[in-house]
């Protein structure tokens, strides 16, 4: 056993170190400057919660992109400098967010520290991220963030042990002193999770007794890959051609690792070219996800209402009960029609993940989602797209005992046939000058404030404002308050729009406008949602202004 020899490393500040809605994300090459990310690292155990660093167990995850192992050695050095007992590290520092969150919470660790910038493209051009989580699993509060950017910026020092370079390849226990780094593989504890919330023999049976339910699985060359071959290759013994792009690569070759359907393209081109029933794509660090079938996108906003809405036939749920649901403020109001129909709570929160924690915490929260492709459970304290696609093939084994033959299509029909269906789209205008986008904001917010007098009751198109305001939460569990979390304006005949700002964007400002409009009209449910709410994309541009305010003509990215 070695031991090691720890060095005070004098530093100075960097500006700009201040964690968002998912930890600091910046490009690469500004994670290389010297004592970047140590300056950050040494941040982040000088603000762990009490006890802190010293005898703590951490995990380190992340999704393998470029700079990766760079900033793991950092990571071992510092920690070992810093007294922390141990950390639990995935081979080749790779490890997805919700199978990190899963391992925090199995081995009641102190925390951990993801490395990734999520659905952002990665490579030595591109961007990197470093998360911390705390022991319940969940990102960080903002207590703890906005502490780590307050010591960055008057940070001096680090603390250095001169721990020998490990091969991060290789299984199994390595110490130092009282220092230990023990490398595990990535997928086992993940699998063993998931294999107890879902049914996977009905799911198995499903796939034998129909063989030409075919499936395809686009990991984007991010870390869901191994995830996805162990899970649905062989567990549940589909062919191995139902996974693609399996291999986590440093620049997720080179594609933008967002499932969505303008970057996950050629998957949705494909599944509609072999004509697959079932398709799935994951983002970065595996915490996002779509799924589309031949001539079926299922709208994130739909999949979480749907999930609620058969939770009682998925394992984990018929032993937990549905606690309550909860929903992002700017996702459809689907969820809230199941809540109602089930009679159990329904929480509407800011966007954010984080803000789902406490209420999984105090036992009131089972199932949630996002409009931005993420939906979960209180299983972890992550969104998880590898869960959202065993749901949903948990469903279809299901329905699929009484009612042969059904896909996607079918469940969503009856969906809407229940309970009705909204009309629902998101357009995104990026990079936006900070000043023009707060001016859209300001305006929007005098709107709905002072000047709600004259426009409450106006009318745009066919468009009757009927209220509206700037979205505020005040956090059942511990009371505290978020502000100016987004304009809402609600119609009279029930549509609703919604614009904000981003808070995850790594330059300058994004505006997003999310519209949605209803019906209950069975005549209606086929129809394409851009024409649908064509008219309200035109009533939002005529009441926000951003066309006038930011010279733009059109927005970036439609999802
Ligand atoms: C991340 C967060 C989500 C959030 C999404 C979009 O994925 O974990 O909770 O919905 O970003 O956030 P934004 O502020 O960019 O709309
Ligand atoms: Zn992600």
């Amino acid at each position: 056993m070695s031991t090691f020899t720890v060095k005070t490393v004098p530093t100075t500040p960097y500006e700009g170190q201040k964690p968002g809605t998912s930890g600091l994300r910046k490009r690469v090459k500004v994670f290389q400057q010297e004592n970047y990310t140590a300056n950050f690292i040494q941040a982040i155990f000088d603000a762990m919660p009490s006890p802190g660093p010293k005898g703590a167990t951490l995990v380190v995850g992340g999704d393998g992109r470029y700079y990766s192992e760079d900033a793991i050695k950092i990571i071992i050095r510092l920690a070992a400098g810093n007294e922390v007992a141990k950390l639990i590290v995935g081979q080749n520092g790779i490890l997805s967010t919700p199978a990190t969150s899963n391992i925090i919470r199995k081995r009641q660790t102190n925390g951990g520290i993801i490395l990734t910038a999520s659905h952002n493209p990665g490579g030595p051009n591109h961007d990197f991220g470093i998360k911390f989580n705390s022991s319940n699993g969940g990102s960080a509060p903002e207590a703890v963030t906005n502490r780590v950017y307050e010591i960055s910026r008057n940070i001096n020092q680090y603390y250095e042990a001169n721990i020998p370079e490990v091969s991060l390849a290789s299984l199994g226990k390595q110490t130092f002193g009282n220092f230990t780094i023990e490398i595990i593989n990535p997928v086992n504890d993940y699998v063993e999770l998931v294999k107890e919330l879902f049914d996977f023999d009905l799911i198995k049976n499903f796939f034998v007794k129909n063989p030409n339910y075919k499936v395809l699985v686009d990991s984007l060359h991010g870390v869901t890959g191994p995830y996805a071959i162990r899970i649905f290759v062989n567990e549940l013994g589909l062919p191995r051609s139902s996974v693609q792009n399996d291999v986590p690569l440093p620049d997720f070759g080179g594609s933008h690792p967002d499932p969505n359907l303008v970057y996950a393209k050629s998957l949705v081109d494909r599944i509609e070219e072999l004509d697959i029933p079932f398709g799935a794509a994951f983002d970065g660090d595996g915490d996002r996800h779509m799924i589309y079938g031949k001539g079926a996108f299922v709208v994130p906003s739909d999949s979480v209402a749907i999930i609620a809405e058969y939770a009682s036939i998925i394992p984990y749920f018929q032993s937990t009960g549905l606690k309550g649901v909860a929903r992002s403020m700017p996702t459809s109001r689907a969820l809230d029609l199941v809540a109602q129909d089930k009679n159990v709570d329904l929480f509407v929160v800011p966007t954010g993940w984080k803000f789902f924690g406490n209420l999984m915490d105090a036992g009131r929260l089972s199932i949630c989602g996002e409009e931005s492709f993420g939906t979960g459970a209180d299983c972890i304290r992550e969104k998880d797209g590898i869960w959202a696609i065993l749901a949903w093939l948990n469903i279809i084994a299901k329905v699929n005992e009484t009612k042969p033959g059904s896909g996607i299509k079918d469940i969503l029909r009856m969906h809407y046939e229940k309970y009705g269906r909204y009309f629902y789209l998101r357009t995104d205008y990026e990079e936006v000058e900070s000043e023009k986008a707060n001016r859209v904001i300001d305006h929007l917010r005098d709107l709905v404030g002072p000047s709600k007098g004259t426009f409450f009751g106006k009318t745009f198109g066919e468009f009757t404002v009927k209220d509206g305001d700037d979205f505020e939460y005040r956090d059942p569990v511990d009371g505290s308050i978020s502000s100016h979390q987004g304009i809402r304006i609600y119609f009279t005949d029930g549509s609703r729009i919604v614009i904000r700002l981003s808070g995850t964007g790594s330059q300058g400002a994004t505006i997003r406008v999310y519209v949605e409009k209803y019906s209950k009209n069975p005549s209606e449910y086929d129809l394409e949602t851009l024409p649908a709410v064509q008219g309200l994309i035109d009533a939002s541009l005529e009441i926000s202004k951003i066309n006038e305010y930011t010279g733009r003509t059109k927005p970036d990215v439609v999802t």
